[in-house]
């Protein structure tokens, strides 16, 4: 038995994923339904976590803190182990999450009026949180053929000359569609930015979720560092996101000192002494150990919910390299959306509808497969249902 197998009770915990259905579907019964939509694990925490936190527990004196060496120490050893990247000490910035780093970045690197490029589809925040701070969001659209994603760099070049385009976030590996991008792709897009002026963005979130092949940090092959920033934390990794904890990894000295004046102008930035505690346990040997065997457990997940929906008329959805997260095709079935959704609900399945992550999305689900196999085979039973 794996340690994954283990079912918590997640209701009443305060729990996203678990105790908000009522309000994210607009539905009074959501009795019995399978979350199975926000990018969090019903796994526990790896016992490095569990026992860091409770280490600083331990000292019940709780008074504001900094971020000390042995954080950004283990941060910066994780990359280079895991990753076989250099990061200098001085390029770290830490900050509350992920999505709230994003909109620090926009809204020190470009003005109200400019315009943030990304690609279609793509995770909410990258687009949601530049059109909150007045900024024009651009998509260059992903090409899709049997499932398999590409960007198409001669449109990205179009795209990043168009005069107001200032920053272009990449999401590295990719969510909704879990897909890692080829060293080549990289280069392409680094170069492409630098040739353009426009600031690149990379969200590696997700770069310890490489399932098949190997994460290539953006700023292990980058020939323009100091154009760019990478975002990274061990939040998804470690499903500690309620934790929140982000680092900012910022090459050259003017930007960071740029992003650190937009942070502090809004009292942002830094760590909670609880996240700085996770974090050395989540970058450690014992959390090296855990993240091997989730990672197994998640391919296993991966191949079971493929293979049983490939097998429905209609349906496809391909094996991502990363991330927890299926980006099902059900365009062949012909339903709608809210049709789809309303089903699935009703058969006791909350997934989340393809058109979250922009038009381009639509007839896709996307399934966050990441909780135990016997809660997956009665979700994913559940889902073949509505479409059989
Ligand atoms: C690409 C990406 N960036 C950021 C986040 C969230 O980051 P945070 O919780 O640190 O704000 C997610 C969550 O799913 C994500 O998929």
């Amino acid at each position: 038995m794996s340690l994954f197998d283990k079912v918590y009770a997640r209701q009443q915990t305060d729990s996203l994923k678990w105790d908000k259905l009522k309000f994210v579907y607009d539905r009074d019964n959501v009795d019995g339904i399978i979350p199975m939509w926000v990018a969090d694990m019903d796994f526990a925490a790896p016992k490095s976590i569990t026992q860091a936190i409770q280490k600083r527990l331990d000292n019940p004196v709780y008074g504001y803190s900094f971020e000390g060496e042995t954080c950004t120490a283990a941060t910066i050893a994780w990359l280079k182990q895991h990753h076989a990247t250099d990061i200098e000490v001085d390029w770290v910035l830490y900050h509350q999450g992920v999505v709230p780093a994003i909109a620090s970045v926009v809204e020190a690197f470009t003005a109200p009026g400019d315009a943030v490029l990304t690609t279609a589809p793509i995770y909410p925040p990258f687009f949601n949180s530049p059109k909150q701070l007045q900024r024009e969001v651009v998509f260059c659209a992903l090409d899709e053929a049997q499932g398999q994603y590409t960007l198409d760099l001669t449109k990205l070049d179009a795209a990043l000359a168009a005069e107001n385009v200032k920053l272009f976030i990449l999401c590295h590996p990719h969510n909704p569609i879990g897909f890692t991008w080829s060293n080549d792709e990289l280069r392409q897009i680094d170069a492409l930015c630098a040739k353009h002026g426009v600031l690149l963005l990379s969200d590696e979130i997700h770069s310890d979720l490489v399932l098949t092949g190997t994460h290539t940090p953006l700023l292990k092959i980058s020939a323009h560092k100091d154009n760019v920033i990478t975002l990274f934390a061990p939040t998804k990794t470690f499903n500690i996101a309620g934790i929140h904890a982000a680092m900012m990894f910022v090459p050259d000295a003017d930007k960071r000192q740029q992003l650190q004046t937009t942070m502090q102008s809004h009292a942002q930035g830094g760590l909670n002494i609880f996240a700085m505690a996770a974090i050395e346990g989540a970058f450690s040997e014992e959390g090296a150990t855990w993240l091997a065997e989730l990672k197994d457990y998640l391919r296993d997940n991966i191949r079971y919910t493929a293979e049983q929906l490939n097998a429905i008329d209609g349906l496809y959805v391909h094996e991502n390299a990363a991330t927890y997260l299926m980006w099902l095709d059900y365009r062949e079935t012909k339903l709608a959306e809210k049709d789809v959704m309303a089903r699935l609900l009703d058969a006791g399945v909350a997934l989340d509808p393809g058109t979250k992550y922009g038009e381009h999305g639509n007839g896709f689900l996307r399934i966050n497969i990441a909780c135990p196999k016997e809660t997956l085979e009665q979700a994913v039973s559940r889902m073949k249902s509505v479409f059989m």
